[in-house]
């Protein structure tokens, strides 16, 4: 490789040097160095190990290492303040093995229990530790170490940095770049097996899945206190490595190309300003179908009727009230390839819905006449034009399942039914699993049971194969 020395260098270019170097408190070399860095991670390459001064002659074994920048994956691996931070130690190795390029950070709890010194001799460079340092804000910076990655990594992931990052606080390096990233997250929490029993950490933790962070571990086994045992022991580097390079693979993206409806959610029927007619729906099972349909590739639009759970990620939501409101917005999106009816739509709605709250009259009940409200999955179902390849529809039934649910396919004239059992005692309303009778016009299955996210997994599965042309 060829070399270049500052002496070397035109006046003016120098002049310009010395100004930048002086600027960031760094020798001439060292400005040359982190210049030549920057340029070679802005040209999408991993970033050199090391850096030939720019008077050195000879050409490190390491550089030549570098994978071609298409392949070059990337983890930002985030050590919090726990005694499993020694196995993170591991873990960087483990990372290196599978030609992962790795930048670190370690917080303040982290420096604890393992130094810069050692996470950066195994990584091959500096680690970042503050937000506030000078040298490294201008070296990388904390929005560069954000995005610059195709995977966050944070082990031990800690029952304070976990609440940090569900509080959404960024008064440190690592939460600031936990909340200034737009990557994929990946946690191994390591605690003390009370403090992850915790309502507190659980509700944290439940609230970062729901924004799609991922978790791996922890296990069960010692912990560090003595005579304590339980759920609480970060997973093994191994362990962890494995779970990174799932999500560093390319997901298959069967539904790329294809254009998916979702409807999810109640509706609200309004009886005045403040009284509305409605269904029980969370809305968890319609968002998970948007989101896995996302994931696979699809151009998802969700029409939701009025929930608490958060939108979700790369899908096109929009928000209505009541049957009506649904109907206009689902034809507003028509034409799609496959329409996913998961909604909880009201059957009636007040016939006229006051303008103003109707007021109680002591032993007089208001009589409200209520009217049919549009069948969206049947109306959809039976265009004439302009119907979806596919259309689902979902029936919720409390006895004599798939016979019911049988009768509505050919009643509404949808393609598929997805029938679920509602009974009180299933736990379905509300819970976070389901179990579905899957039922086409010519055959049947039984899923088994599992979490709603699992079922939309397999539904899209189900869509992709049918959109090949592989199921009826
Ligand atoms: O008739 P039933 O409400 O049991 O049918 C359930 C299926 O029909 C679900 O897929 C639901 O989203 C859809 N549906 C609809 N519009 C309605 C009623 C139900 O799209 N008005």
């Amino acid at each position: 490789m060829a070399s270049i020395t500052i002496r070397q260098l035109d006046e003016s270019l120098k002049k310009l040097l010395r100004l930048r170097a002086a600027r960031h408190g760094r020798s001439m070399e060292d400005e040359a160095r982190t210049i030549l860095r920057q340029a070679a991670e802005e040209a999408g390459g991993e970033p050199p190990e090391t850096v030939t001064p720019p008077t050195a002659q000879t050409t490190s074994p390491q550089q030549t290492d570098t994978a071609p920048a298409a392949q070059v994956r990337r983890v930002l691996l985030i050590i919090g303040g726990g005694i499993a931070a020694y196995k993170s130690l591991d873990l960087i190795r483990r990372l290196k093995e599978r030609r992962i390029a790795l930048r670190c950070i370690i917080t303040k709890a982290g420096r604890e229990f393992v130094t810069p010194l050692s996470a950066g001799a195994l990584l091959g460079r500096p680690v970042f530790t503050d937000l506030f340092d000078p040298a490294s804000e201008f070296d990388v910076g904390h929005i560069r170490l954000a995005r610059e990655t195709d995977l966050i990594v944070v082990a031990p992931a800690t029952a304070d940095l976990i609440a940090k990052m569900a509080g959404g606080h960024a008064d440190d390096l690592a939460s600031a770049v936990l909340l200034a990233t737009d990557k994929p997250i990946l946690l191994a929490p390591a605690m003390n097996p009370r403090m992850w029993a915790h309502r507190a950490t659980q509700r944290n933790l439940a609230q970062l899945v729901a924004d799609g962070v991922a978790v791996v571990g922890p296990n069960e086994g010692e912990m560090a206190e003595a005579g304590e045992r339980g759920l609480g022991r970060m997973a093994e580097p191994l362990e962890i490595a494995a779970a990174v390079e799932a999500r560093l693979a390319p997901q298959p993206q069967p539904l790329r190309g294809h254009r998916m409806l979702v409807t999810s959610g109640p509706t609200h029927e309004p009886i005045d300003p403040v009284r509305y007619i409605a269904n029980r729906s969370s809305g968890k099972q319609g968002h998970a179908i948007a989101a896995a349909a996302a994931a696979a590739g699809a151009e998802v639009v969700l029409v939701s009727g009025p929930v608490a759970i958060p939108d979700p990620p790369g899908v096109a939501v929009v928000k209505v009230e009541s049957a009506r409101e649904m109907l206009a917005a689902v034809e507003r999106a028509l034409p799609v390839d496959v329409a996913i009816f998961a909604a909880a739509v009201a059957d009636w709605r007040v016939a006229a819905a006051g303008e103003q709250k109707i007021k109680k009259t002591a032993g007089k009940a208001p009589e409200l006449a209520l009217v049919e409200n549009p069948d969206i999955l049947a109306t959809v179902a039976r265009r004439k034009t302009g119907r979806p390849r596919l259309v689902v529809g979902f029936a919720a039934e409390t006895e004599q399942i798939e016979a019911h649910a049988r009768a509505k396919l050919a009643r509404k004239g949808c393609d598929w039914i997805l029938a679920n059992d509602v009974s009180p005692q299933s736990g379905v309303m509300g819970g976070d699993r389901n179990t579905i009778h899957f039922i086409t016009r010519s055959a049947a299955e039984s899923w088994p049971p599992q979490s709603k996210d699992a079922v939309a997994k397999m539904l899209v599965e189900h869509i992709a194969a049918a959109l090949a042309g592989d199921l009826a």
